[in-house]
This record gives structure tokens, sequence and C-alpha cells, in this order.
């Protein structure tokens, strides 16, 4: 199957040859005006301008893009997409004055979702999950990675891996899975962390390996959660059975996480609300990315990433939604592009760039999407008539996609 879209107004990120971006590379986003696009099965063969297209090419399908700015789909590279229920009674705590620890300390937050998860067959969950899914994928996600760690005991973590491993055989966009065990301490270890490492390290890592079941070992690296010295332990168990380390760092605390995910090459470090200098200068010039959740700091009203700093830095740094019940409700890649230039002053190339050669970076997907280049997937976001690259992270909240293709074929 050979489809040619032709009269594209815009297209956005087109690249002969891909590398993870850093610094001052986020800032240019090559684009062709007036150009053409060659997929056959479902990947990108050829594009150009529109005035090299030879006339006699043969296709199966000519797709008229007149008007349509096309880009490459997000790559969401950070989500806890399988879940029970929503939290929204905790939203309400938070408007009245609750902070997000003080609502995890009265057994809400990440231990709420535990209970509800525990009751929800894995038939349910993956129902669930899949409906999510699709609604994302109409925003244009292309790539996704998804997260256990609201199992917390063997039984329903492996329950939450299994439904994303039955995620990754029904969607038809690629699918990456973090083992999440060490989210938070269960209430019957809340006395015993040791009990729960043990737990984590000598019962569910090898049932997972053996499974295979997690592509990646991620721990949230935080006070009153996991200190730097569990966090490592529980990483390097991970990385003994080949899990390489994603983990979620300086969210609320200035903890090290970003330091130890840094010397463990972690393939990224998530949040990063709170950097101090050391943070900043470890994340500088290494491979490890930084991934900006700044939708989960609007909506825990917390200060956005310092992703100025950061980029000042030379540092690698891609946006992701963080699509959860608690801390990030939506998994609009969309508003995070836009919020991310609103609140954190990135550049409207920067974001983008971010968004999607960055985030499929951050899931080792970087040589197969997150741009318009040979060989890669043609998972691709058809704009509706826009002004100008820019008016896409302005017009937030507006709904500025037409339609979205998926392995060559609109959804
Ligand atoms: O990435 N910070 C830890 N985990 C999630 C929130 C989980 C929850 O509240 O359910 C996050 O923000
Ligand atoms: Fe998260």
């Amino acid at each position: 199957m050979k489809s040619i879209v032709h009269h594209i107004q815009l297209l956005v990120n087109t690249r002969m040859h891909t590398n993870v971006l850093r610094g001052s590379e986020l800032a240019l986003l090559p684009t062709i005006a007036d150009a053409y696009l060659i997929i056959e099965n479902g990947i990108i063969l050829r594009y150009g301008h529109m005035q090299d297209l030879n006339r006699e090419e043969q296709a199966d399908e000519w797709i008229d893009a007149t008007g349509a700015m096309v880009m490459p789909a997000w790559c969401d590279s950070h989500t806890h997409l399988v879940f029970a229920e929503t939290r929204e009674s905790e939203f309400v705590d938070k408007i009245k004055g609750l902070s997000y620890e003080a609502i995890a300390t009265k057994g809400g937050g990440i231990l709420n979702s535990a209970r509800k998860l525990a009751n929800c067959s894995e038939e349910e969950l993956f129902d669930r999950a899949m409906i999510r899914l699709h609604s994302l994928m109409q925003l244009g996600t292309g790539a996704i990675e998804i997260k256990s760690g609201y199992g917390l005991n063997t039984e329903q973590e492996l329950k939450m891996l299994r439904v994303i491993q039955r995620i990754k055989s029904a969607a038809p966009i690629p699918v990456k899975a973090s083992f999440l065990g060490a989210h938070t301490y269960p209430l019957a270890y809340k006395e015993n962390h040791e009990g729960y490492i043990d737990e984590i390290i000598n019962e569910m890592l090898p049932l997972i390996a053996k499974e295979k079941l997690a592509d990646y070992i991620d721990v949230f690296c935080e006070q009153g959660f996991f200190n730097v010295e569990e966090t490592e332990r529980i990483c390097k168990a991970g990385i003994a059975l080949g899990l390489k380390p994603k983990i979620h760092a300086n969210q609320l605390h200035a903890s090290g996480g970003v330091q130890l995910g840094v010397g463990l090459q972690a393939v990224s470090v998530d949040h990063l609300e709170t950097m101090d200098a050391d943070a900043i200068k470890a994340l500088s010039n290494s491979n490890t990315i930084g991934t900006l959740l700044p939708t989960a700091a609007f909506f825990l009203r917390m200060p956005f990433q310092p992703a100025r700093t950061l980029l000042e830095a030379n540092a690698a740094i891609a946006l992701a939604s963080d699509y959860n019940p608690g801390s990030s409700p939506s998994g609009n890649m969309n508003f995070v592009v836009s919020l991310s230039c609103i609140q954190m002053r990135m550049l409207p190339e920067e974001a983008i760039n971010a968004a999607t050669l960055n985030g499929a970076y951050a899931m080792e997907l970087g040589e197969e999407l997150g741009s318009i280049t040979p060989g890669k997937r043609a998972n691709l976001i058809f704009m509706k008539q826009v002004p100008s690259l820019a008016y896409i992270p302005y017009s937030f909240g507006n709904n500025l996609i037409d339609k979205v293709m998926i392995n060559g074929h609109f959804i």
C-alpha cells in the first residue's frame, strides 16, 4: 500500500537522520513548505518539495493535504494510563487547602488508587485503559509509556503489568511498560520499609523478568516515599535483570534523585519541579533525558520545571503528560505543549521537538518515531488550517487536529 500526501502547507520536523536533541538544538525545528510525503506500508519512504514530486510517481492513494500542517504524532513517554477510577474528591480536598502529601498521609493518593485497583478485574482495567488510549490517539498521541504502581503487592503489580502487555498487543501504536512497584509503601509495610523493598527485589522483579512484563524500572524517589539509597538498590536490582531505569525524581523536593538517575545511566529522570544547582549540573551534558511534566505542576499548583535553565545548561529535555488520576488527570499532549510555552517559556519549536523526537528517545523509540524521517513509522498529525507553527501552542485548549494517521492509516 503506497500513499502520496500532496500539497502539504507545512511538513514539520523533517530530518534525514536523528539523534536526541540537547540545549540549543531544540530550537531548530526543520520544516518544508508546500511539501509532499510518500508512505509505503505504514512507513515514511520519502518527502520533499511539491515541485520535486515526480508526476509519474505511482500510488494506491493520493491524499490532498492542501492547507494542512502535517507533523509527527506526540510521543508521550510518561503515563500511568492503567488505573481503576478517577479521584476527583481529592481534587476538591486540594481546592479546600489540603496538600498532595497531606492527602497521601490520610490514606488518599496512590493508596486510594491501589485499593480501587485491587477491586477491579484485569478485563475491566484493560477496557478502561483502552478507552483512554483511543481518546489520546484522537488527540495525536502516537506512542506511549505506561507504568504499573497502583498494585503495591506481587499479585496486583503483576496484574497491572499483564494489562499493559495486553494493551501492547492490542494497540496500533508502540507501548512501553515500566515497573513502578516502588511508587509508595503499602499500608501493610508502613512500618517495615525493608520488608516491602525485599518483596520488590526478591519476589516481584524475578517474576517480571521471567515473564518479560516490563521494559523499565521506575521508583518514586521522594521524601516520605523512597529515599536515594532505597531507589538505588531497587534500580540496581532491575538493571541486573535487564531493566533500564526511568525514575520519578525531584517532584516535591530536591532529593538527589536526578544525580542518582544520571549516575545509573537512566533513560530519563522525570518531573524535575524542584531542581537545585547540583541537579542541573548533573543533567547537563549527560545522556539521561530530563522529562518535564508541566501538567502535574499545573494541577498541583507547584512551581513549573526550569526548562530555560535546563536548556541553557545543554540538557536533553522531553515533555510528557504524566496522565494519572492524582496529579495529572489528562493525557492531552496538545495542552502539555501549550503549557510548556506559556509557563516555562519554551519556544514553540523547542516544545514540539521535546514532545515528539525527544519523547521518542525517552522511550528508546527515537529510531522509529518522533520525526518525518525515511524509515520511521507514519504516525502523523494533520492539523486543521492554522496560520503558523506558533499558533499551535498559542491557541491553547482549542482542538486544532483535523485527522490522525497511525501506521499510514487515518483513525
Ligand atoms: O507522577 N508522583 C508520583 N506519582 C504520580 C502521581 C500518582 C498519583 O497521585 O496517583 C505522578 O505525579
Ligand atoms: Fe508519574
